[in-house]
């Protein structure tokens, strides 16, 4: 006997494909189109996990002369082996695309975001575009991992040099680097760690930037200090391995408690909006455990870093990273970041924006381009997302209200999305093979994709409309807009807010066509544009109906962020949250994302946590849960002068390209060096110092 069930539990989708393949209802749900392919022009050289990096000390250390002529000589700073770990992280020399490196130059970024203040435990930006991931370290690390084979994937050591389990799996004792110490000399140690954990992450005033809450480590995991160079986690799962991706960028990279501490309310007379605030952009030499220290900020103009003379982290001979002396960060916008890249008057981008394609790839394929770009895979998505509690989170008011309601009803939501021509949408952005049709849920770039698994219902108008009306909203005024029902909101026009975040073009871009395909199926859409910091704030407090977000680690590596697939806890996913008191109210499906989500995190079985992905995305697409709108590849834009760049890191998978490449490793040979230092031979000065030593 074959196997009958399975081939009964294909049989919806089979059945389906082979409806569309008569073109009977072009309605029907199907598998969404083969995508053009898009060969990612950078071949990824796969390798072991455990050949990347390693801890343990050398028999000498070095650091650039001018450190030691200037700062050690003069006694202004211990000798490099004393401001070393007693065991450094050192990077592989076999891993290293070009090998050891050496000293001088300058990474020059282009942002297009703005530095709240220096405080991300507390929940301030610093303007991304990897200024934050820069001056971050984290208990592991997980952005490398894009070179390494599938079957061997585990975060990398990183704060924490190691881990062990107990027998049974409930508790993780891990074990920091000792001896390591912050840029400002102090010594790092479980009192930073704990600081995070017990006021930041479990302080309920206080949020992180990227919204840790107990539950991204797990239903009521417990942290603990055993001793100095010791913590212990306990978790309700046994060996829910999961979680160490959690407590990677940015969910688990500790502030410097010497500093913060005397400041959180817990320790001072401040309250919650005075400890946020404490640390404005203009405080430099904010203590980091990154590589390079903020020591210059104008306004509207640049940050400069200079290189942390504590970093700990060494290559095989001894040489004390980072090679690059000073990275910059202007503040300009993200379109030209690509600009500037491309032109070679900034360094590095990662080329997101589609509306730049095309301008980037001509100048690149000139003789004499200054820059390096390589498509990667398709990872770079998009999705409108429904606001989805009924339940009072952000406080809406009838309006609001009605419109949550309409996102939770499934005809809805099919309306809508039948009435999206994603074809359309991506060739508005640009012509070409990159943009590619995409219902939602997991991105097709990641391991755990199966289009066979993805319901996509196509565009028709016609069946669209039949949605809506089946939803219950007809045009009662015949102004071409659905009207309420009569009981409900005044029975006016249904009115729908969409935020949007005004920092990018191809967010715009993507809202304007959105809008105009709503106005056609007779939903009227009111834009609701902002910065990328008020915009993160909007959402976060729940005051939209609906949103447009790129996707996030969750959708491109699964792996990453896995707690944000669905609403596994009040505070977890992006679209779904609990009201200050109260739960999240689920919709019967989303009780079963949650159940997959949380036996995906639990499982350690390959083949398991495969198929609860395909679960995953069966239920979510079938039931339009996050409304797909394109997705394309990104490519990486880096200077040619830049030595040590993996080929084929993509832009983003498991984290933004700016971690992928190990910036600290990455260094500009002595024949193409630059004159782009501002403050050469300078160190960074004390906290809250003016600018460098
Ligand atoms: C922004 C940019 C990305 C990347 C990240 C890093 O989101 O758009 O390309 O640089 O910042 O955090
Ligand atoms: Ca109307």
């Amino acid at each position: 006997m074959r196997n009958l069930r399975s081939i009964g539990i294909a049989a919806g989708l089979a059945l389906s494909v082979s409806v569309w393949a008569l073109n009977a209802f072009a309605s029907e749900p199907t598998v969404p189109p083969v995508p053009a392919t898009f060969p990612a022009e950078g071949k990824i050289r796969y390798v072991a996990r455990d050949s990347i990096l390693e801890f343990k000390a050398l028999p000498a250390y070095h650091e650039p002369d001018w450190v030691t002529e200037k700062y050690v000589k003069t006694g202004k700073l211990p000798p490099v082996k004393d401001r070393l770990p007693k065991e450094p992280l050192v990077f592989k020399t076999a891993n290293m695309p070009d090998g050891t490196g050496v000293y001088g130059d300058t990474m020059r970024h282009v942002i297009g975001g703005r530095p709240e203040g220096w405080n991300y435990g507390a929940g301030q930006t610093q303007g991304w575009g990897g200024i934050d991931i820069g001056l971050s370290e984290c208990l592991t690390r997980t952005a490398p991992l894009f070179q390494v084979e599938a079957k061997d994937t585990e975060p990398l050591p990183n704060l924490a040099k190691s881990w062990d389990w107990s027998t049974d799996g409930h508790k993780l004792t891990m074990h920091l680097i000792e001896g390591a110490k912050w840029s400002d000399g102090v010594p790092f140690n479980a009192d930073d760690v704990m600081f995070y954990w017990d006021d930041e992450v479990m302080d309920p005033n206080v949020s992180p930037l990227n919204g840790a809450t107990q539950d991204t480590f797990g239903v009521g995991t417990t942290l603990k200090k055993i001793d100095d160079y010791t913590v212990e986690w306990t978790f309700k799962d046994a060996f829910p391995k999961q979680h160490l991706y959690a407590m990677a960028y940015g969910t688990f990279c500790p502030g410097p408690s010497h500093i913060l501490k005397p400041q959180h309310p817990k320790y001072s007379k401040n309250t919650y909006e005075q400890f946020k605030n404490a640390f404005p952009p203009e405080y430099m030499n904010m203590p980091v455990m990154g590589a390079w220290v903020p020591v210059e900020y104008r306004a509207d103009d640049i940050i400069v870093m200079r290189r942390n003379p504590y970093y700990w982290k060494v290559d095989e001979k001894g040489n004390q990273l980072p090679y690059l002396n000073e990275l910059h960060y202007k503040l300009s916008t993200w379109a030209d970041r690509d600009v500037q890249a491309v032109a070679g008057s900034g360094d590095f981008s990662n080329l997101e924006q589609p509306e730049n394609f095309v301008a980037s790839l001509k100048r690149a394929a000139e003789a004499n381009a200054p820059a390096r770009l390589a498509f990667g895979p398709r990872l770079i998505g998009y999705n409108l997302r429904l606001n989805f509690s009924a339940n009072g989170w952000g406080n809406p008011d009838e309006r609001g209200q009605a419109i949550r309601e309409l996102n939770r009803n499934e005809d809805f939501r099919k309306a809508v999305t039948m009435a999206l021509d994603r074809k359309a949408l991506g060739s508005s952005l640009v012509k070409g093979p990159f943009t590619a049709i995409y219902p939602g849920g997991l991105s097709s770039g990641t391991s755990f994709y199966d289009r066979k698994s993805t319901v996509y219902y196509p565009f028709d108008l016609e069946a669209a409309k039949a949605e809506l009306a089946k939803a219950g909203l007809k045009d009662t005024d015949g102004d071409g807009f659905v009207n309420f029902p009569s009981g409900t909101a005044g029975g006016k026009n249904v009115e729908i807010v969409m935020l949007v975040n005004n920092d990018y073009t191809t967010d715009k871009s993507l809202a304007e066509g959105v809008v105009a395909q709503m106005e056609k199926l007779g939903l009227r859409i009111v834009l609701n544009g902002l910065n990328g910091t008020q915009r993160d704030a909007t959402q976060y407090s729940g005051r939209f109906d609906w949103l447009i977000r790129r996707n996030e680690q969750e959708l491109t590596s699964v792996v990453q962020n896995t707690v944000q697939l669905a609403p596994v806890g009040p505070k977890t996913s992006w679209d779904h949250r609990a009201p200050e008191s109260g739960e999240v109210d689920l919709m019967p499906f989303e009780k079963d994302l949650v159940d997959i989500v949380n036996k995906f995190v639990s499982s350690k079985d390959n083949d398991q946590r495969a198929s609860l992905m395909r679960d995953f995305q069966k239920i979510s697409t079938e039931h339009v849960y996050n409304i797909g709108l394109t997705e394309y590849p990104g490519a990486l834009i880096v200077n040619k002068r830049f030595s040590n760049i993996p080929q084929g890191t993509p832009i983003f998978m498991f984290n933004w390209a700016e971690d992928s490449i190990i910036r600290e490793r990455v260094f500009v040979a002595a024949d193409k060096q630059a004159k782009y230092e501002l403050f050469p031979e300078e160190l960074p000065g004390k906290p809250g110092d003016k600018g460098p030593m």
